[in-house]
């Protein structure tokens, strides 16, 4: 327990799993108010209840990224529960592996879809509220990934919609950190989460394709999501008040080589 976040309030999107229910849990132990929200509506209510009982303050929100009005839902919960929005990290997102040949239209609308619709749609609603609260401001931190910084065979639909929030990330730093509006991303390398067993289950061979991802990363390992986690928090802290714009690789070196 720390109070690095203490005081401070939370939205965290994709908290049910993996890197969002690592930094949900991070942040509430570093003394943050968290609303977890998440379209898995049965894991939402089982992790909210888990971290209840453990005497935490949070509160579960069952929304889709890619619904304007699920998100507003959630902000407006989170508000009448805990009065302002300090922190949000626009996390939720989905993987796929694939060529252009692969990826049809349909994959390409998915993929976009939740990873750079869904974070405009959560960044939106967060500016919005961090510019109408009293004292206005707050930090925003959008999870990216190292396919939007650099090429990465079989991520077709996925690296754009990576890249895509690394752009949203510069484009918001620079015209909201006047009003008091931090907005970071974080680049994840590859992390154990059930994301990544997802990906695993579906490969023809998964310790082939797993050796072959810890290759990529000079440290010769993946990542956990507490590490993301750590990241996350320190961006999220008054630790970095004087980071804004900032695209930070979590990657074991992967994008140093
Ligand atoms: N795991 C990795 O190797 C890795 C690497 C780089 C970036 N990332 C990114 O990190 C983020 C989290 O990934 P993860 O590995 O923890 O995956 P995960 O599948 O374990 O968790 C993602 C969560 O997002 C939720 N979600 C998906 N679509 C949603 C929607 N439309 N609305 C609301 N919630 C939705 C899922 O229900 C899930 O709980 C994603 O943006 C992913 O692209 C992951």
């Amino acid at each position: 327990m720390t109070t690095l976040l203490a005081g401070k309030t939370a939205i965290i999107t994709g908290a049910a799993s993996g890197i969002g229910l690592a930094t949900t849990e991070r942040f509430l132990r570093d003394g943050a108010a968290v609303v977890l929200v998440d379209n898995q509506f049965d894991a939402v209510d089982r992790e909210t209840k888990r971290l209840k009982d453990e005497g935490f303050r949070v509160v579960g929100v069952g929304a889709d990224v890619v619904d304007s009005s699920d998100i507003r839902h959630a902000f407006e919960k989170g508000v009448a529960r805990f009065g302002r929005v300090d922190i949000v990290y626009a996390n939720a997102g989905v993987g796929y592996t694939g060529t252009i040949v692969d990826t049809s239209d349909d994959d390409w609308d998915l993929v976009m879809g939740v990873n750079a619709k869904g974070v405009f749609i959560t960044a939106r609603e967060a500016v919005k509220q961090m510019l109408a609260q009293k004292p206005p401001g707050g930090s925003i931190i959008l999870n990216a990934s190292i396919s939007g910084l650099v090429g990465i065979p079989g991520q077709a639909p996925y690296a754009p919609s990576k890249g895509a929030v690394v752009q949203l990330t510069r484009q918001l730093a620079v015209e909201y950190a006047a009003k008091g509006i931090r907005v970071n991303a974080v680049c994840p390398g590859t992390v154990d989460t059930p994301l990544l067993r997802r990906a695993m289950a579906m490969s023809p061979d998964p310790d082939a394709f797993l050796a072959m991802l810890v290759a990529g990363h000079p440290i010769g390992r993946i990542g956990l999501g507490e590490e993301i986690a750590a990241a996350v928090a320190f961006l999220a802290s008054d630790q970095a008040s004087f980071v804004t714009g900032a695209i930070l690789p979590v990657d074991g070196g992967y994008t140093a080589r």
